[in-house]
């Protein structure tokens, strides 16, 4: 039978990755977000999807009767002090916590079709506060939780949930860090494998906790970071 996998967030920078690195291993992959990358695979089908419309997501949702990986990649970050604001707080918490529990509400009978997994994309702002900003280490703070309370939740459907712990990776996302020659210099400092990491650094993580090498691994945070979080 055809594995489905869905990435939300999977139009650009570990999403795409996951997804690409997903099709690779036999998956049929269906992104949803926001935008798209210009260079895309084919055999990725993308579905324009703003995560924070539940009804969107549901009727989306509805489309897939079994579905073997989820990934929740769709992510934000809002600079500018807008974190401090009570919409841009809200509105992280929104794409970055309460749409990944929506995503896999919504797919729960389909993944238990399936006996599928859920890989969340967590942080190193999992497990460090952020003066700059507040919504996105509080969301992927809660995204942990989530993770944890999901697996034991869902285990009875042999559904098994787990996240990745991304550190610094040369994405969109984190393009202004790493052109702030002060900031980068600050972070590089720390970085153990002396090097900002890659979407598929990330992305191979994610692909191993679907697999059947992980078949008994759940309510895991795995840190994916260089050894950026143990210094
Ligand atoms: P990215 O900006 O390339 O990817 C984010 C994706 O989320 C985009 O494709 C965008 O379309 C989608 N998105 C944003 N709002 C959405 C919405 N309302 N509905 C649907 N899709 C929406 O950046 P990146 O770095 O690939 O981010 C992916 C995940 O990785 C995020 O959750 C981010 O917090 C997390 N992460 C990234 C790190 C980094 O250093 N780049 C480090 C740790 C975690």
């Amino acid at each position: 039978m055809e594995k489905i996998a869905i990435v939300t967030g999977g139009g650009s920078g570990i999403g795409r990755a996951a997804a690409e690195k997903l099709a690779g291993n036999g998956y049929r992959v269906t992104c949803c977000g926001l935008d798209r990358d210009d260079q895309w695979a084919p055999e990725i089908d993308f579905v324009r999807l703003d995560v924070t419309d539940d009804g969107a997501v549901t009727t989306f949702a509805r489309r897939f009767p079994a579905v073997s990986a989820l990934v929740n990649s769709a992510g934000i970050i809002l600079h500018e002090g807008k974190e401090f604001t009570p919409e841009g707080f809200r509105r992280v918490l929104d794409v970055n916590l309460v749409a990944a529990h929506v995503m896999s509400v919504a797919l729960t009978a389909a993944l238990a079709a399936a006996k599928g997994s859920i890989v969340n994309v967590a942080s190193v702002y999992s497990f460090f506060g952020s003066p700059r900003n507040p919504g996105y280490a509080a969301s992927k703070g809660a995204i942990v939780q989530l993770t944890r309370s999901l697996a034991v939740a869902f285990a009875p459907l042999s559904i098994r949930v787990n996240a990745v712990a991304p550190g610094w990776i040369d994405t969109r996302l984190a393009a202004g860090a790493l052109q702030n020659p002060e900031r980068n210099t600050a972070i590089m400092a720390r970085i153990p494998l002396g090097r900002w990491g890659t979407p598929a650094d990330v992305a191979d993580v994610i692909a191993f906790l679907h697999s059947a090498g992980a078949r008994y691994v759940t309510g895991a945070i795995l840190p994916v970071d260089g050894g950026y979080g143990v210094v």
